[in-house]
């Protein structure tokens, strides 16, 4: 008997970005404001050439400050918004710029403010059954099990049913979202900030719940923070974004302990507990970033990095492979001088008075 030849399964990166860009052209009374602020034009780029893949099973830290374009990156992920160009590629296959019901499903994402994301006049129960059976994931008869199964898993109980949203901690109402995204057995998570709303004390076990998560059911999370230290025993690999760009991607453990781009240094700094006697105490990092109406020509971070050359106001570096560690990762920079970072830091007069200031520029 002749079989069918099969493909080989897919190896590959579950979900691959490339080169997505993503630009807002503003008309009305905000861009007059903007004008008279002095900005050159009505287009801001939000995204400006991102390229990022997700492996299998992994938790993938999205780093960067306040409007470096994680959330418009995460929106255009779940298919919430179009990208201007450039492609997502789930499993090697370009996602369509319309999505089915089959496609969406497969990414679900998680938001920072839990109560705006649960609607307030709808039961968990229902909230739950009402997925359960649009997309057909279990039978009619087995819906009230299956819920009872996914408040489980996030560490709930089954007398959650027949509550309301506003009857839950903020903690809790996160784990009602994560509920919710999983119902529908997607194999990717994007969650956007999920911590950053909650109490410290609370943010440890949501951070435990999404580890536990990645192992028992295998998911491939894209986790979003604004602040390196949430990511850092949690998150197997972090990119890191400035401007509408990833400018560092690398193994966490690489990462923290060989920064090769001066705003991961910057990054690094700003985590209180890292900052007296780490290797980046020294570094100095000035100013707000740049808007992403006039974004900086050569590399974007150079109107900030205390290491900037003539090379660096022209010339725009790509995002290359500036090493190895054995059995980890290839380590990405955008930065031209990834190699001689340690050489022009130690050159560096310590000033504490301005890193001061890093920490607070760094929201
Ligand atoms: N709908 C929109 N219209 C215009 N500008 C937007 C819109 N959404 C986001 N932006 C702008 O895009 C940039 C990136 O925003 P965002 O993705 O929310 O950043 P982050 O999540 O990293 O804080 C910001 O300058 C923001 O003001
Ligand atoms: S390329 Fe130049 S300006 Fe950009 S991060 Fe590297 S040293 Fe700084
Ligand atoms: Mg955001």
């Amino acid at each position: 008997m002749t079989g069918r030849a099969q493909n080989p399964p897919f190896t590959g990166p579950v979900l691959r970005v490339a080169d997505i860009t993503k630009r807002y052209h503003l008309q009305g009374p905000l861009t007059a404001k903007i004008s008279r602020k002095g900005e050159k034009n009505n287009i801001l780029r939000a995204l400006d050439g991102v390229n990022i893949e997700l492996r299998r099973g992994e938790i993938l830290a999205l780093v960067g400050e306040s409007g470096s374009g994680k959330s418009t990156l995460a929106k255009i992920l779940v298919g919430g918004i179009p990208a201007t160009s450039g492609a997502v590629h789930y499993h090697g296959v370009q996602m369509p710029k319309r999505r089915g019901r089959e496609a969406s499903r497969r990414i679900q994402m998680v938001f920072q403010d839990p109560y705006s994301s649960l609607n307030p006049r709808i039961s968990v129960g229902a909230m739950l059954r009402e997925l359960l059976l649009l997309h057909r994931i279990v039978p009619r008869g087995e819906v009230r099990a299956e819920s009872i199964r996914l408040l489980n898993l996030v560490g709930l109980e089954a007398d959650a049913l027949d509550a309301f949203p506003s009857q839950f901690s903020g903690g809790q109402r996160q784990r009602l979202a994560i509920a919710r995204a999983l119902a529908v057995r997607p194999d990717i998570l994007i969650a956007d900030e999920p911590v950053s709303a909650l109490d410290v004390s609370v943010q440890a076990t949501i951070l435990d719940l999404f580890a536990r998560l990645q192992l028992e059911l295998g998911l491939s999370i894209l986790f979003i923070a604004h602040n390196l230290a949430v990511v850092q025993h949690l998150s197997q690999r972090v990119a890191v974004m400035y401007l509408g760009r990833i400018v560092e991607v690398a193994d966490t453990a690489e990462l923290f302990s060989n920064p090769r781009h001066p705003y991961t240094r910057a990054l690094i700094d700003s985590i209180p507990r890292m900052t007296a006697g780490s290797v980046n105490e020294a570094f100095v990092l000035e100013g707000e970033p740049p808007s992403p109406f006039n974004i900086p020509s050569g590399c974007r971070f150079n109107p900030r990095c205390p290491f900037a050359g003539d090379a660096c106001r022209i010339e725009d570096p790509a995002l290359v492979v500036v090493g190895s560690v054995t059995g980890a990762s290839p380590h990405e920079s955008a930065c031209l001088r990834a190699a001689d970072l340690d050489e022009l830091s130690l050159a560096r007069t310590p000033n504490p008075a301005v890193a001061g200031t890093v920490r607070s520029v760094i929201k």
